[in-house]
C-alpha cells in the first residue's frame, strides 16, 4: 500500500487527528485507512501513516469545465451523506471545503458514495469559539466569532451547494463585514428561475440562516439533495 505521512508539530494534536480518524473509518466514513497504533516520533515532529489516496482534490474536480454539474452535485451529495454518518455520533469536521475532500476519478460511469474520500480531521475537536475568521470557507459563526457546532458543517455544504451550481462562491463570503448577512442570502438573480434552481435555491436557505437552530441537519440536507438529484422533474434542467 502506498503510504501518505502527515507531519505534525504539536504531539496532542497528533493523537487527537489519529483517533478521530480512526473511530470515523470504524463507523463507515470514507476516509484513508491508517497504518499503526497511533503517531509516531520523527526528529522533533510527530507523524501519522495512511494510505495515500491516489484521486484528484473536489477542488480541481469543480475547475474541470467537462465535468457535469450533476456529477459535481453527486460529489456534494456523497460528501453530506460522509457527514451524515460523522454527525450522527456528534462528531464536527468544521474544516469542510473541496480542498479537503479527494475524488477517485474513474474513466467511466457515476460516481458513487465509495469515490469520495474525506480527509483533514485536525479541527474537528476544536470546541467553542477557537475558530479563524480568514479562512475562505467563513460561515455566520467564523465571521462573528460564535461557538463552532455540527450546524457549522451544514452551512458549509449549503456554500459547496452554491459553489457547485454557480462555479464561484457566493458573495458574501468575499467580504469580511456581518452585514453582509442582513438580508437572507439567496441564489444570484437569473433571467429564468427554472425547478431545478427553486428546489437548489430552497436547500441553499436552509443551510445558510444565521440563526443555527433555523438551519436543516446533515441528514435533511442528504435526503433534500438525493430527491432533487434522482427526481426526473429536473432531468431537463441539469446542464
Ligand atoms: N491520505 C492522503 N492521500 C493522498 N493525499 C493526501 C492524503 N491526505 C492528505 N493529502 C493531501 O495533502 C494535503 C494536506 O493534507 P491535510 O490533511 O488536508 O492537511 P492540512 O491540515 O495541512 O490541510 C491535502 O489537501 C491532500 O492534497
Ligand atoms: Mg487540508
Amino acid at each position: 500500500m502506498d503510504v501518505f505521512v502527515k507531519e505534525f508539530v504539536d504531539k496532542k494534536k497528533a493523537y487527537e487527528e489519529f483517533n478521530t480518524q480512526k473511530r470515523l473509518y470504524e463507523i463507515g466514513v470514507k476516509c484513508p485507512k491508517l497504518i499503526g497504533d497511533g503517531p509516531e516520533k520523527r526528529g522533533d515532529k510527530f507523524i501519522i501513516k495512511m494510505e495515500n489516496v491516489n484521486g484528484t482534490s473536489f477542488r480541481d474536480f469543480l475547475n474541470k469545465k467537462y465535468i457535469s454539474k450533476r456529477k459535481k452535485m453527486f460529489c456534494l451529495l456523497f460528501i453530506s451523506e460522509n457527514i451524515k454518518i460523522m454527525h450522527s455520533k456528534t462528531i464536527k469536521h468544521l474544516d469542510l471545503k473541496p480542498e479537503n475532500v479527494i475524488i477517485l476519478e474513474k474513466k467511466q460511469g457515476p460516481i458513487t458514495f465509495n469515490d469520495v474520500i474525506l480527509i483533514d480531521f485536525g479541527n474537528s475537536f476544536i470546541f467553542g469559539i477557537e475558530n479563524d475568521n480568514t479562512k475562505e470557507y467563513r460561515t455566520f459563526e467564523h465571521r462573528t466569532l460564535k461557538a463552532l457546532t455540527l450546524k457549522t458543517d451544514v452551512q458549509v455544504l449549503g456554500i459547496m451547494l452554491y459553489e457547485v451550481y454557480f462555479g464561484k462562491l457566493p458573495n458574501l463570503l468575499l467580504s469580511y463585514d456581518s452585514k453582509a448577512w442582513d438580508e437572507e442570502p439567496k441564489f444570484d438573480d437569473v433571467e429564468e428561475k427554472n425547478p431545478l434552481y427553486i428546489a437548489l435555491e430552497n436547500l441553499y436557505k436552509k443551510c445558510m440562516s444565521e440563526d443555527k437552530d433555523k438551519r436543516i441537519t446533515s441528514k435533511e440536507f442528504y435526503d433534500i439533495l438525493k430527491r432533487i438529484l434522482y427526481s426526473k422533474e429536473y432531468n431537463n434542467y441539469w446542464v
